[in-house]
């Protein structure tokens, strides 16, 4: 290359001016959750949205097609870090919709990427990985054959194993990206970045770094049914992918993805912050670099931090990144100035910095309270740690389950401490764990619904209500080992289990009853707010907690209107509602009986009159 630096943006516009001259329409980019497709989480290539018509329906642009895709890889999340993964990075792709084939595709390649005009990589630096063959279909020959020729116009003279490198299905198809669809071989360009080679086989793909990948062609000539088969396509297409940010490090010569121009006011920015800047900080400020940055652009696109799909996956970032933030002794709260970096890095993300910032700053604000006391839970859990037969330490699967439900550590946070500390987490305990838990969780949402937010008419309601006011009171009166063990609810009626050792004498069902007459007879406000779990827990709110950590919970406040600061809130229960706005719209409750439901349960029967 020239001595001109090469930028993201430069290197964009070459890109579509090369393919424009070559007739390929530039098409705008698709959002990064796939629309129409349950299969796939994210786009995580550019011709995930084009499958329709790489599969034979016209696309209004025409045949052929240029852009650049937004992507996220979730795969290698472990990997970010080094020189060259990230979860997300932009994708330069032109695609052939049964027009040019490999005979056009790898002449335009070669002169893409050594011609002055466009990259002008010297030729004695590349070279190429092809489809070798298998049981299931033969070598790629004529993409060999093509690539000869290319070189020859160099006066290179390259043959298989001598800069193009026939290599297995795992590294030259490129497969389906769901169960079926479109895939073929495809053939690889690599840069050699001129370090020392790792060994004798040192070559692409060996994973030394000595050689980056910069550009994927594939030939779609075929299509894979769910069962597996291979069945050629009607027509023959082209898909070709180059990433921005690896092909910016590798013609700068960068030593990394992360000193790119995309990252640079990320990177400053972090600097600035950092109070840790040692070479052993490195890994943990790229991955807050790369989190960041994934998640400001997942959240651009709508994702909203959840515990499911791709809200799962920003959860997972955010942590993981205020985590490492705290390895570089990052202020807490500083979130907002590494937001503004990364707005101003893509267009993408221009006017959604303050949406961004609101957003990602509640999601670490949130974990960053829980982290501390975790991360000592999980040293005390590491303490623990105990060695299985086979001579490995193991961290138990039901503790990481701990850490998920009580401190919002997700498995692979809790496997990455572990492993920092020499230690193996016990993944199938924790999915035991987990399983358990959900179906504990399941049945307590049934109880639930079964008791009071089936039928929403206004008796019932009153009843629903009741039933935290006559919860409260058996507290108060009894003491907070009383806990709910089923309720039920009608119109006419309501009915409720609570663990507590011996029958109610007379004077405390009398005690209990006046209590909650008393809350009606003061209507006070019901209201209703809502929190995680540990904020819930914190505020004192009882009830039956939702087993999954992070989802926001309403809790119900029963308390006087005018309530101050240190007046004591009747009752604070974690409930999905509804319920009557006063308590004064009850009546008066009367208990009809109090009997046992089972070893160490009791049940009372009550009215509203
Ligand atoms: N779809 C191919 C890739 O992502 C081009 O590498």
């Amino acid at each position: 290359m020239g001595d001109a630096l090469m930028t993201s943006s430069l290197l964009r516009g070459k890109f579509f001016a090369f393919f424009a001259q070559r007739g390929c329409a530039l098409v705008p980019p698709a959002p990064l959750v796939p629309e129409n497709d349950p299969s796939a989480l994210f786009v995580s290539a550019g011709m995930q949205p084009l499958v329709p018509y790489l599969l034979g329906e016209p696309h209004p642009a025409g045949r052929r097609l240029v852009n650049a895709q937004r992507c996220v890889r979730t795969d290698d999340i472990e990997l970010v870090g080094d020189a060259a993964h990230l979860t997300f990075f932009e994708m330069l792709g032109n695609w052939s919709l049964g027009d040019y084939f490999r005979a056009e595709m790898i002449p335009w390649s070669w002169e893409f990427l050594t011609s002055p005009e466009w990259l002008g990589l010297d030729p004695h630096r590349l070279c190429v990985t092809v489809f070798g063959g298998d049981e299931r279909g033969p070598r790629d020959e004529e993409t060999i054959a093509l690539w000869q020729a290319q070189f020859a116009r160099a006066s290179i003279v390259a043959s298989p194993g001598d800069r193009i490198f026939p290599m297995g299905r795992g590294e030259n198809w490129w497969g389906p990206v769901g169960a079926s669809g479109p895939c073929g071989p495809d053939t690889e360009m690599f840069y050699d970045t001129g370090r020392p080679r790792c060994s004798a086989r040192c070559r692409p793909n060996c994973g030394c770094g000595k050689y980056v990948e910069v550009w994927n062609d594939v030939f779609m000539e075929y299509e894979q049914a769910s069962d597996g088969s291979i069945r050629p396509l009607a027509q023959r297409n082209v898909d070709t992918g180059m990433g921005v940010e690896r092909t910016v490090a590798a013609l700068n010569c960068l030593p990394s993805v992360f000193d790119g121009d995309m990252f640079a006011p990320l990177m400053a920015c972090l600097a600035g912050l950092s109070r840790h800047q040692g070479p052993e900080q490195q890994v943990s400020a790229r991955i807050v670099a790369d989190h960041v940055r994934a998640a400001a652009h997942l959240i651009a696109d709508g994702v909203v931090a959840s515990n499911a799909e791709q809200g799962y996956v920003v959860r997972r970032l955010v942590r993981r990144a205020v985590r490492h933030g705290r390895l570089l002794g990052l202020p807490p709260g500083c979130w907002q100035p590494l937001i503004t970096a990364v707005a101003a890095t893509h267009p993408a993300l221009h006017g959604k910095a303050a949406a961004i910032a609101e957003h990602l700053g509640e999601e670490q604000t949130r974990f960053e309270q829980t982290l501390e006391r975790g991360l000592r839970h999980f040293e005390r859990l590491a303490a623990k740690r105990f060695t299985r037969s086979d001579g490995i330490s193991t961290l138990g699967g039901e503790d990481a389950f701990e850490l998920f439900a009580t401190y919002g550590f997700p498995l692979e946070m809790t496997a990455e401490l572990a492993r920092e500390r020499g230690l193996r987490v016990d993944r199938e305990e924790f999915q035991r764990a987990f399983a358990q838990h959900q179906q504990r969780s399941r049945q307590g949402v049934e109880a639930r619904f079964a008791g009071g937010l089936a039928d929403r008419s206004e008796p019932a309601l009153r009843y629903h209500t009741a039933t935290h006011l006559l919860h409260a009171a058996l507290r108060q009166v009894l003491g907070p080992h009383v806990e709910q063990r089923g309720s039920h609810i009608n119109a006419q009626r309501l009915r409720f289990d609570f663990s507590h050792p011996a029958r109610l004498s007379p004077a405390q069902l009398q005690d209990v009853e006046r209590r909650v007459n008393e809350a009606i007879a003061r209507d006070l406000e019901v209201r209703w707010e809502e929190m995680d779990a540990e904020q819930a827990r914190r505020s004192g709110a009882i009830g039956l907690f939702p087993e999954r950590y992070g989802a926001p919970l309403r809790v119900y406040a029963i308390c006087a209107a005018d309530a101050g600061p240190t007046e004591v809130t009747f009752s604070r229960e974690v409930c999905g509602g509804p319920h009557v706005s006063h308590t004064g719209a009850l009546g008066t409750f009367r208990i009809l009986r109090e009997q046992s439901a089972g070893s160490g349960v009791r049940r009372i029967r009550a009215v509203l009159q």
